[in-house]
């Protein structure tokens, strides 16, 4: 079994079944679930919030991978952890300069969860190099961040090498949007080993979808 870790993104899953998503998911072989936070200020959406995750957590083990995509992520970042999320990844453009984005980071690890920091398409890798030995994981978005189902941005993915090539090995490389079976292989051989897959995984058969992602 290849190393890379696979987080199905519930945005595209029936919100009016969680649990069996979830289970199905499970089955399916998937051992993250990721979970799209919007707030309709940092990104043009509502989406998921606190109770979700918590609800979540009572029916779940699959790692609850929280990618925050919201304004003033350190005044929510222990209302997710307490809810239950294991990963909590918040974004760069959310935070004043580089020494903010390291308390952010100092406190989600804190509270005992992993920190992971997140770039939009526009923020160059070399912004975040100095913070690579302090964060558990790094997220390249390959879309803008709003919506599923969107077209991987190749430009995007030419930051994987950069992230690459300055991270300790112990860092987590994750793509998120537009990944697909042909997307993921570019991600993977660029030195991604975290995949975030919503709209391919929910349109197709779970387990070949998360098997052709590899
Ligand atoms: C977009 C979200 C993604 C989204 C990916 O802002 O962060 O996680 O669910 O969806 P797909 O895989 O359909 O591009
Ligand atoms: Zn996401």
């Amino acid at each position: 079994m290849s190393d890379i870790i696979i987080s199905p993104s519930i945005l595209s899953a029936d919100f009016a079944n969680l649990e069996s998503e979830l289970k199905a998911l499970k089955e399916a072989g998937a051992r993250w679930v990721h979970i799209d936070v919007m707030d309709g200020h940092f990104v043009p959406n509502i989406t998921i919030g606190i109770p979700v995750v918590k609800s979540l957590r009572k029916i779940t083990d699959l790692i609850l991978d929280t990618h925050l995509m919201i304004e003033n992520p350190e005044k929510y970042v222990e209302a997710f952890a307490k809810a239950g999320s294991d990963v909590i990844t918040f974004h760069f453009e959310t935070v004043k300069d580089i020494s903010h984005a390291a308390e952010v980071i100092s406190l989600i690890k804190s509270l005992g969860v992993k920190a992971g920091i997140s770039i939009k398409p526009k923020t160059p890798p070399e912004e975040v190099l100095s913070l690579l030995d302090k964060t558990d994981l790094l997220l390249v978005m390959t879309v803008e961040p709003g919506f599923g189902g969107q077209e991987f941005m190749h430009d995007c993915a030419m930051k994987i090498p950069v992230i690459k090539e300055n991270a300790p090995e112990s860092l987590i490389i994750q793509v998120d949007g537009g990944v697909n079976n042909l997307t993921s292989k570019i991600c993977t051989s660029l030195g991604a080993n975290s995949l975030v897959a919503g709209s391919y995984i929910f349109k197709n058969d779970y387990k070949k979808a998360i098997e052709s992602l590899y």
